[in-house]
């Protein structure tokens, strides 16, 4: 069992704003690998921080089209793990619950989470990438990328590269949810890629408890208040279970 501070615990049944970001840590049980972990076969010899640029795509865009097509496939198999449904059960005990996720696999909203914001988008949409013009349905099996039915442009996963800004309003409003938060949760996440780990920060400064859940210390865990060391899958429900019981 856990070592959860009793103070800590006091504060937890009864706050009332909460911020949570999540990373790809949140995923590992679910069996999709982590950004910075290596890969498997036939993609082994890339580096996935190569592929998820503009450059990469303007230089070879059937390569990143086919890197993304790949892991969409896995991801498509990939079920939420117990810490996917702590998240869920979190949101439905806390008064103001907003999770922030920088995950493109669509997981949180799979398990049941409702008011999230995803900072790198969703690869299981597909946008042109010339006008922006979402893309429902398009052939996967051909020999170059697919393009857009409105303008002829190639269409692209609708997430955020390397390099890229991200989505203005899901930012502002991840922004303000961390400022306005009493407890903020940084889980899964190396806490490295900006402006997402400056979240964690800015929640703190205005006054928020930070909480660190992660296999590993990370950047961000000489500055948190409790670092709770190990799996999300299995962090998360004991310390549900600690604070509301079953
Ligand atoms: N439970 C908790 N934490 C875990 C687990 C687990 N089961 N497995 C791995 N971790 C932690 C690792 O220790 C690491 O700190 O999850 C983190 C994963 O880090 P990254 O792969 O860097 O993922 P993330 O922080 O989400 O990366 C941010 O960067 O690569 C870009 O756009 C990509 O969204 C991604 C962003």
């Amino acid at each position: 069992m856990m070592n959860i501070p009793p103070e800590l615990l006091a504060i937890l049944r009864k706050v009332e704003r909460v911020a949570s970001l999540t990373g790809a840590g949140v995923s590992q049980e679910s069996g999709l690998r982590t950004f910075r972990d290596s890969q498997d076969g036939l993609w082994s010899k890339y580096d996935p921080t190569e592929l998820a640029t503009p450059e990469a795509f303007a230089r070879d865009p059937k390569l990143v089209w086919d890197w993304y097509a790949w892991r969409r496939e896995a991801i498509k198999g990939a079920r939420p793990n117990a810490g996917h449904y702590a998240l869920v059960q979190m949101e439905s005990k806390i008064l103001d619950f907003t999770l922030i996720t920088q995950n493109v696999d669509g997981l949180h909203r799979f398990a049941g989470s409702e008011n999230i914001y995803e900072l790198h988008g969703n690869i299981n949409r597909v946008r042109c990438s010339i006008c922006r013009t979402f893309a429902e349905v398009w052939e996967e099996d051909t020999e170059v990328v697919p393009q857009c039915k409105q303008c002829g442009g190639l269409l692209r996963p609708d997430v955020v590269w390397f390099g890229e800004a991200l989505p203005q309003g899901e930012l502002e409003a991840a922004a303000r949810a961390s400022k306005a938060s009493q407890v903020f949760l940084s889980i899964g996440t190396s806490g490295v890629v900006q402006p997402a780990a400056s979240l964690a920060r800015a929640a703190q400064a205005n006054g928020a408890i930070l909480i660190e859940i992660n296999a590993e210390a990370t950047p961000l865990t000489p500055q948190v208040d409790y670092f709770f060391q190990g799996k999300s899958g299995e962090v998360l429900p004991e310390l549900v279970q600690a604070i509301w019981g079953k």
